[in-house]
């Protein structure tokens, strides 16, 4: 054990994907992100601690597997049979296409919220929730829906902006005039004015709730002050002023219901009531709304529910609304009714934004019902402590986060469905009792452990129970102890958050289950991401995670949501593997990977042709570099041959520094989950640093200079450490190219790059004086070039000209003589001749180019600063082109340079 904490671990904590449908551009983005970061660490030489999971359970898997054999007659066993039949279809298709992007993870070894083991660690949390009082079981208004017969949470419900809603002004007419206005002039037959954009509730209405310390008024109808001007324009009439009144005065009124003969409801204050809309007079149906119903827990009104589970009117509703569906059909009753007895006062159109289903995209309703919960709003402060410790990126979607929080103050988590975990509960035949504790919670966990949940259904609820409290709960007839049970197993499931939330006690199997990082897309801000810090709070006071990444989505090139009815989705597999027409070349995984590493993964991601076609050309580039750089390691053995750092050229030595600064700069992009970065260096390097400058400076070293001479070694050395750096550097992001290269480049001694270490750092590198030598030479060169813009610089003597200073001691290093067609300064320049003088000669051609410059020496972090003038004079050279090495060096077009000459010499 010890010699395992020895070694750093890195845990990414998969977040399970829903084990429905098709893998999509969406599971790549959030996947391959992933998997950059974490063969990041595994090259780091981190132990990497991964395993991927699926998310198993839940209503859409029950409706796909429902679907194709009809709704009705299957028991929940046979529910779950198909279900699972269903889920392990889909994952095995979504798993086939993560090994295929190059996934990296012991693919044998997933989660599985559907695995026994997975559903007893859960209840496990469960049970430490509940016997810490967190969980508990109410009969309240819930998020139900209809179309899928069941309550829902925040999570699972999808704002639409755009809902539709009939919404009413009614009158209720006051039959008892508060005492503190009752002497007012002017107020028989005052009725109360209410706004409601779901006509439906008005049966259900138990009250009506005015703000306490507010101005109301009334001639016929009674409304806040504040809100007469806009009800005057809405209702196209003047309204006047008879009196006015704060609303505290309004205490002990009584309304008669303007649609149920008998039955009247009081005036009460609440601090829900709002003077932004509607008449400051508040409908108030406790059944339907969570306002009304903490008004009705205060001044403890009847919560009875007429809708049932189909979102229909029940027997209750009476004969004219009874099976009516209330946001249809019952909507129009009860406003015909309305307008029958002289309530209606208006109605209008109010497009608002209204929760949906987020499966079915059917609206839900408010209704009341008996199910559990858990109490966020006790956790939500511990939650918030723990979050301070988190590490957000980007740190803008902690806000989010935060705002969630404050959002929920209770989390629904009983589903009445059958492809879920059971709600470890009993009730009494009887009263309906809730038989739970820790021997029965216990018990079952470790019936689930060995068979799976299906034993909830498939064993006798004697099975369940453990004899402890099995003994207890027998039946007790008068002489005999029988054999029957009071009590009946729940029929409820847990939220499918609430499997994945427990996610952290299930996989996370260390003495203090905390994940370096989850990563997922910003979906997950009121999700998996809030739930799983929940749960962990309430067992452990402490997140399961050190830091949280927020990815934005996959859209379209036009910064569309993808869809089908736009026809703008992007198949992954038709990606790599190419479609059908032209337009859908294959572009292989890492073409894939690469679009995504090189996106701004923390906003909006957009894919397409164009996308796809530029990763595909920047990789081609890399691949032309890399191929140039084992093209001229053919034969070359580091282990022998490789020249020591003191020992190079200057501007070798310089390289090895910009592949250091490259190196540490990509190091740290990946730390920050900037893959993107990481690119953008990357591509830097190889165009301003490599292809435009250092490959074409040393072409004449490696392919002129005798084989084994220092000068060429030296710059194989480098280039080995080139090819070795850069290959690193991108083998997070493109593994497929990494290891190819890595099977030919010289001298590899492991079998796969992944185990071989991440880019050395040799700190000889980092020798003072030569960035400022070789970016001073640089600096000249530079003006050299622009001297004689698109000529070849071969054909041209330089004359340098520093006065004696530091800038010309820098120079002298790279060039000792004063002349010199051979020296480091002559190859960097590229010219003909160099001339290094600290006087301008008197004896220049006539046509010589002249330009001047500075360069400011900054060195030993600042303390020295000089700013050093320098001149060059540039003019054609007289020399002649060398046959063999082509450079302007020789006496005549006929001989060769003496530097070839030598070499030829030697050769035979
Ligand atoms: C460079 O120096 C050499 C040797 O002193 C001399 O022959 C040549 O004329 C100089 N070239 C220029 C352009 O000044
Ligand atoms: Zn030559």
């Amino acid at each position: 054990k010890k010699a395992r904490k020895a070694k750093k671990e890195f845990c990414l904590h998969d977040g399970p994907p829903y084990a429905n449908g098709d893998p999509h551009v969406g599971h790549a983005l959030n996947k391959i992100l992933k998997d950059i970061r974490n063969r990041f660490e595994m090259l780091r030489g981190r132990q990497v601690h991964y395993i991927p999971g699926w998310d198993c359970h839940g209503l859409p898997i029950e409706l796909k597997a429902l679907g194709e054999l009809g709704t009705s007659g299957l028991s929940p066993l046979q529910i779950r049979q198909k279900a699972r039949e269903f889920a392990v279809g889909a994952i095995a298709r979504q798993k086939a296409a993560f090994q295929r992007w190059g996934v990296m993870a012991d693919w044998d070894k997933c989660y599985y919220t559907f695995d026994g083991a997975y559903e007893a660690a859960q209840l496990k949390v469960f049970q430490e929730m509940h016997s810490k009082g967190f969980i508990y079981q109410d009969y309240k208004p819930v998020f139900w829906s209809p179309s899928s017969r069941t309550a829902l949470a925040e999570a699972e419900l999808e704002y639409n902006p755009e809902h539709v809603s009939r919404a009413i002004y009614a009158t209720f007419p006051l039959v008892t005039l508060p005492p503190d206005i009752a002497s007012e002039e002017g107020l028989e037959g005052v009725s109360v004015l209410v706004w409601t954009t779901q006509p439906w509730t008005i049966p259900a209405n138990q009250a009506v709730c005015y703000m306490p310390n507010r101005e109301d008024n009334s001639q016929l109808l009674l409304v806040a002050a504040e809100r007469t001007a806009s009800l005057s324009a809405l209702l196209g009439t003047e309204l006047q002023i008879v009196a006015t009144f704060t609303g505290s005065q309004l205490q002990g009124g009584v309304c008669k219901h303007p649609t149920i003969p008998e039955k009247q409801v009081p005036l009460l204050p609440a601090n829900h009531v709002t003077m932004a809309k509607g008449t400051g007079l508040v409908h108030t149906a406790p059944a339907h709304g969570m306002d009304d119903y903490s008004v009705a827990s205060h001044f403890k009104l009847s919560v009875e529910c007429m809708v049932d589970e189909d979102g229909k009117f029940t027997e209750m509703a009476g004969p004219d609304l009874q099976d009516l569906a209330v946001m249809t059909e019952g909507t129009d009753k009860v406003i015909s009714m309305l307008k029958a007895c002289g309530a209606l006062i208006k109605e209008e159109q109010c497009v608002h934004s209204y929760p949906y289903d987020w499966r079915t995209k059917q609206p839900v309703v408010i209704r009341p019902s008996k199910q559990w919960f858990i109490n966020t709003e006790s956790l939500k402060d511990k939650a918030k402590d723990a979050l301070q410790k988190v590490r957000v990126l980007p740190e803008s979607a902690r806000g989010g986060l935060l705002a969630m929080l404050d959002k929920r103050t209770y989390w629904c988590i009983s589903r009445q469905r059958s492809w879920g975990v059971p709600i470890p509960v009993f009730y009494h035949k009887e009263t309906g009792d809730a038989l739970i504790n820790k021997y029965t919670m216990s018990h079952i966990a470790k019936l689930f452990k060995e068979k799976g949940s299906d034993c909830w259904w498939e064993l006798p609820i004697e099975t369940l129970l453990p004899p402890e409290v099995l003994k207890k709960v027998r039946k007790h007839l008068t002489d005999k102890i029988s054999d029957d049970l009071d009590y009946l197993r729940g029929e409820d499931v847990l939220d499918i958050w609430f499997d994945s939330g427990a996610s952290w006690a299930a996989v996370l199997e260390e003495s203090d289950p905390r994940a370096d990082a989850y990563v997922e897309g910003k979906d997950q801000i009121g999700g998996w991401f809030q739930s799983s810090l929940l749960t962990s709070v309430a067992v452990r006071k402490k997140a399961p995670y050190k830091s949280l990444v927020v990815h934005g989505f996959a859209v379209s090139e036009k910064g569309e949501k993808m869809s089908k009815s736009l026809g703008n989705v992007v198949d992954p597999d038709v990606v790599i593997n190419g479609g059908k027409d032209s337009g859908t070349p294959a572009y292989g995984a890492d073409v894939l990977r690469w679009w995504v590493a090189e996106s701004n993964v923390f906003s909006e991601v957009q894919i397409g042709p164009n996308a796809l076609n530029s990763a595909r050309d920047s990789i081609n580039k890399l691949r032309n570099t890399l191929k140039f750089l084992l093209g001229n390691l053919q034969g070359f053995d580091p282990r022998v041959q490789a020249v020591d750092a003191k020992e190079m050229y200057y501007i070798d030595q310089y390289m090895l520094h910009l592949l250091h600064e490259y190196s540490m700069k990509a190091t740290d992009a990946y730390g920050e989950f900037d893959a993107g970065r990481v690119i953008r260096l990357l591509q830097a390097f190889i165009t301003r640093d490599l292809s435009s400058f250092y490959f074409s400076v040393i072409k004449d070293r490696l392919y002129c200079e005798p084989e084994d001479s220092l000068g060429r070694r030296s710059c194989q050395t480098v280039l080995e450490e080139l090819l070795d750096g850069v290959t690193r550097s991108i083998a997070p992001i493109l593994p497929h190219l990494a290891e190819e290269v890595y099977l030919h480049a010289p001298g590899h001694e492991h079998e796969t790059l992944f185990k071989s270490g991440w880019i050395k750092s040799v700190s000889v590198w980092r020798r003072p004086g030569l960035e400022e030598a070789m970016e001073g030479a640089c600096a000249i060169r530079d003006s050299f070039l622009s001297t004689i813009p698109g000529k070849n610089a071969a054909q041209y003597d330089v004359t340098v000209v520093i006065e004696p200073s530091l800038l010309f001691e820098l120079m002298e290093s790279l060039q000792e003589e004063p002349s010199s067609t051979s020296s480091q300064l002559a190859e960097l320049m590229m010219a003909a001749r160099v001339n290094l003088t600290s006087e301008m000669p008197r004896d220049l051609p006539p046509d010589a180019l002249l330009s001047h410059g500075t360069f400011l020496i900054n060195l030993e972090g600042g303390v020295i600063r000089e700013d050093s003038a320098y001149s060059i004079a540039v003019a054609p050279t007289s020399a002649a082109r060398c046959p063999r090495c082509r450079r302007y060096t020789a006496q005549s077009a006929d001989c060769l340079c003496p530097r070839c000459q030598t070499i030829e010499a030697v050769a035979e």
